[in-house]
C-alpha cells in the first residue's frame, strides 16, 4: 500500500514526530509513504512530493516546523472563520486526483487543525481514503482531550513566565503576557496556572477591569507588589471587543493587541507601572516537548493502522490515556472551549488565581 501524508494549515511542535510514527509504522507493514511538501499543494500537478523512508527520518523527532512544509489556506482553504465553511471547488479536488491517481495512493493522512480537517471531510465525502490526525497548540478541537503542540506552547509560556516574573519582582510592576489560543483560553489557563500567573484572563470567562484591580490593590496591601497577568489572544474585552490585528492574506482574522490594551487599563485603575508583552509565534516554534514526540508519534502510528484497515473518513483522537479514533464530520465545526465551571478553574480559583470575574 502507497500512503500519502501531508501537512496543512499553522504548523506547531511534534508534526516531524507524526511523520517519523507514520514513516516507521509503515515500514514495518510493508507501505511506503509519499509526503506532499507545503500541504494539499503538493498535490498539484505536476506534484510536489518526497518517497520517505525510514532512514529519511532520522533525527527528526526533535525538530519543530515540519520537513514537509504547510500552507495556509492555498487553492484548498474549506473555512474561513467561525462557523463560515467554504468548500474546495471542484476542478481543483479533480487536479489532486490526478496526483493521488497517478502515484497510486491508497489512503491519504491529513494533519491539520479544524479548517484542513474540515478540506478533509469534503474530500471523503468524494470518495477519497482520507484519514485526520489533529494537530494545533490551541488544544481547541472537539473529540479529542490533547492534541500535539500544545504542551510545547503551554512551556513555552512557562518560560516566559518565569523571565516577567524577576524582572516584574525588580520593578515592583505588573506584568501583562498575551499568549495565542485563538477563540480558546486552554494556553492560557495550563501556561498561566504553571508559571505561577495571579491572573489568568480567557475568552470563556468575562472579566472585568474594577475586579482585577481590586485583587491588584489586595495583593499589595499583602505586601505584593508585582503581578503576574496571562491574557489569551481571543479573550474579549469588557466592552465585548475582540482585539484584532486586521485580517490575514487569506481572509482570517488575526488575533492580538489585547495584552497592550489590558496593561492600559490595569495602569489607569490600579496606578501601578505596568508592562505588557506579546508572545506571539515563539509559542509555535522550537522542539517539542518529550509529551509531544510521543503523543505525535503516537497519532501517527495510529494513523497508519487505520490506514491499513481501511478505516477511512477518521480522525485520530485521544481520549483518557488512549489513543483511538473518531469520524471526522464528529470532530470539525465544533470548538473545545474551556468551561468556567470545569475542575481546573475551580482549582486555579482555589489558590488564589484571579480571573477577574
Ligand atoms: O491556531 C494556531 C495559531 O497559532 C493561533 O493560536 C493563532 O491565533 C494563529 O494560529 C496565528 O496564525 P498565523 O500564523 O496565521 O498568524
Amino acid at each position: 500500500m502507497r500512503i500519502g501524508i501531508l501537512n496543512s494549515g499553522g504548523d506547531c511542535p511534534g508534526l516531524n514526530a507524526v511523520i517519523h510514527g507514520v514513516v516507521g509504522a509503515a515500514a514495518q507493514l510493508g507501505c511506503e509513504v509519499i509526503g506532499f511538501r507545503d500541504g494539499f499543494e503538493g498535490m498539484l500537478p505536476p506534484g510536489d512530493y518526497v518517497i520517505l523512508r525510514p532512514q529519511d527520518t532520522i533525527g527528526i523527532l526533535k525538530l519543530g516546523g515540519t520537513i514537509l512544509g504547510s500552507t495556509n489556506k492555498g487553492h484548498f482553504g474549506a473555512k474561513i472563520e467561525k462557523g463560515e465553511v467554504s468548500e474546495v471547488p471542484s476542478d481543483i479536488i479533480a487536479k489532486a486526483k490526478k496526483t493521488m491517481d497517478s502515484l497510486g495512493i491508497g489512503a491519504l493522512i491529513i494533519v491539520g487543525g479544524d479548517g484542513s480537517l474540515t478540506t478533509g471531510l469534503q474530500l471523503f465525502r468524494n470518495g477519497w481514503p482520507i484519514i485526520g490526525v489533529p494537530k494545533t497548540i490551541d488544544n481547541d478541537l472537539s473529540a479529542t482531550a490533547f492534541t500535539f503542540g500544545f504542551d510545547s506552547a503551554v512551556s513555552t509560556v512557562v518560560d516566559a513566565l518565569d523571565r516577567l516574573h524577576t524582572t516584574g519582582e525588580s520593578h515592583k510592576r505588573v506584568m501583562v503576557l498575551e499568549v495565542m489560543g485563538r477563540h480558546a483560553g486552554w494556553i492560557a489557563l495550563w501556561g498561566g496556572i504553571a508559571g505561577g500567573s495571579h491572573v489568568i484572563l480567557i475568552p470563556e470567562i468575562p472579566f472585568s477591569f474594577e475586579k482585577i484591580a481590586a485583587f491588584i490593590k489586595r495583593r499589595e496591601a499583602q505586601g505584593y507588589h508585582s503581578t503576574l497577568v496571562v491574557v489569551a489572544e481571543g479573550a474579549l474585552m469588557p466592552e465585548g471587543e475582540m482585539v484584532t490585528l486586521g485580517t490575514s492574506g487569506e481572509g482570517e482574522i488575526r488575533l492580538g493587541g489585547i495584552g497592550e490594551r489590558v496593561a492600559l487599563r490595569i495602569q489607569e485603575a490600579t496606578g501601578k507601572d505596568t508592562r505588557a508583552c506579546t508572545l506571539g509565534h515563539l509559542q509555535r516554534g522550537g522542539s517539542p516537548t518529550a509529551l509531544d514526540r510521543i503523543l505525535g508519534m503516537r497519532f501517527g502510528v495510529m494513523a497508519v493502522r487505520l490506514a491499513v484497515d481501511g478505516n477511512f473518513g477518521r480522525m485520530v483522537s485521544y481520549q483518557a490515556y488512549h489513543v483511538d479514533s473518531v469520524p471526522i464530520e464528529e470532530a470539525v465545526h465544533q470548538l473545545r472551549l474551556v468551561s468556567p465551571e470545569s475542575e481546573l478553574v475551580v482549582a486555579a480559583k482555589a489558590v488564589g488565581i484571579c480571573f477577574g470575574d
